[in-house]
């Protein structure tokens, strides 16, 4: 028996970085998987590779941060597999442009609340109504250990990633009637590109990783903490975040 064994999964953010390695997991684990993001070229050929490789999953071009784009995505969910158990919101990310609130340019603030806290709550507010005539499910959000802890030249980040920690905790109140379960994620820095490419150009961020513990995580790494979160191995856990940060958020 495969962890996630019949079950629908809807993964935002799957072209590339934590979100692609996750969907290539849960295929593994038997999840009929539905990757949502805006780049049509590496959604398809990413399904296209998980198919081959005797799995099952579609591309649903998504912009996570527009509602008729993320309804329309949900719908399309809906008509091919007749139910919704998993939702991992794992689009976003911060960008160089971020710093600190006096000095960043307030578009940096929007794009951040649009895409990472916007997006995750479109993308529930989509999922949820699927997920209750499915009998229930599991959502996972992403956020980041700038929720947790300060750092440097991050407060657009830091305000978007802490708004998805405590939507978090009151969407698992909200929905637990309904057998919805409601975890997040808090990844340290995980080497993904757009990540490596901020440690070429902000040297500074590249100092902390002294203080993780267990070095730097691989996208693997949270996609196995997704994993469980989603499976029904968490069955008791709600509400609850599950730090992938290497030690960080305790030295
Ligand atoms: N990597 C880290 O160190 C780290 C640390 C803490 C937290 N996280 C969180 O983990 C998640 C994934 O990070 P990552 O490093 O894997 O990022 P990434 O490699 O940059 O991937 C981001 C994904 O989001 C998609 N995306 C961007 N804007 C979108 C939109 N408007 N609608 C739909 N999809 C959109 C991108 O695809 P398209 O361009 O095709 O849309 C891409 O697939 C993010 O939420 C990030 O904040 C990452």
């Amino acid at each position: 028996m495969k962890r996630l064994d019949g079950k629908v999964a809807v993964i935002t953010g799957a072209t590339s970085g934590i979100g692609a390695v996750t969907a290539r997991l849960f295929a593994r684990e038997g999840a009929r998987v539905v990757t949502a993001a805006r780049s049509t070229g590496r959604g398809e050929a990413l399904a296209g590779e998980i198919v081959a490789d005797g799995g099952e999953s579609v591309f649903v071009q998504t912009d996570v941060s527009e509602p008729e784009s993320v309804d329309a995505a949900f719908e399309t969910v809906f008509k091919r597999y007749g139910r919704l158990d998993v939702l991992f919101n794992n689009a976003g990310g911060s960008s160089s442009a971020d710093g600190p609130l006096t000095s960043a340019p307030l578009e940096e603030f929007w794009r951040c609340l649009k895409l990472d806290l916007f997006g995750t709550w479109l993308c529930s507010r989509a999922a949820i109504p699927l997920m209750q005539q499915s009998g229930g499910g599991s959502i996972v959000n992403s956020a980041s250990i700038v929720a947790e802890m300060g750092i440097p030249n991050r407060d657009a980040y830091t305000a978007a990633k802490g708004g998805i920690v405590a939507l978090t905790r009151s969407m698992a109140v909200e929905f637990a009637k309904d057998r919805i379960r409601v975890n997040v994620v808090v990844p340290g820095a995980v080497a993904t590109e757009r990540v490596l490419g901020f440690f070429e150009r902000e040297p500074h961020l590249k100092k902390q990783w002294d203080a993780y513990l267990l070095g730097i995580a691989e996208p693997i790494d949270v996609a196995r903490a997704a994993l469980f979160l989603a499976s029904d191995e968490s069955c008791r856990t709600t509400g609850q975040k599950l730090p992938v940060d290497s030690g960080i958020l305790i030295s």
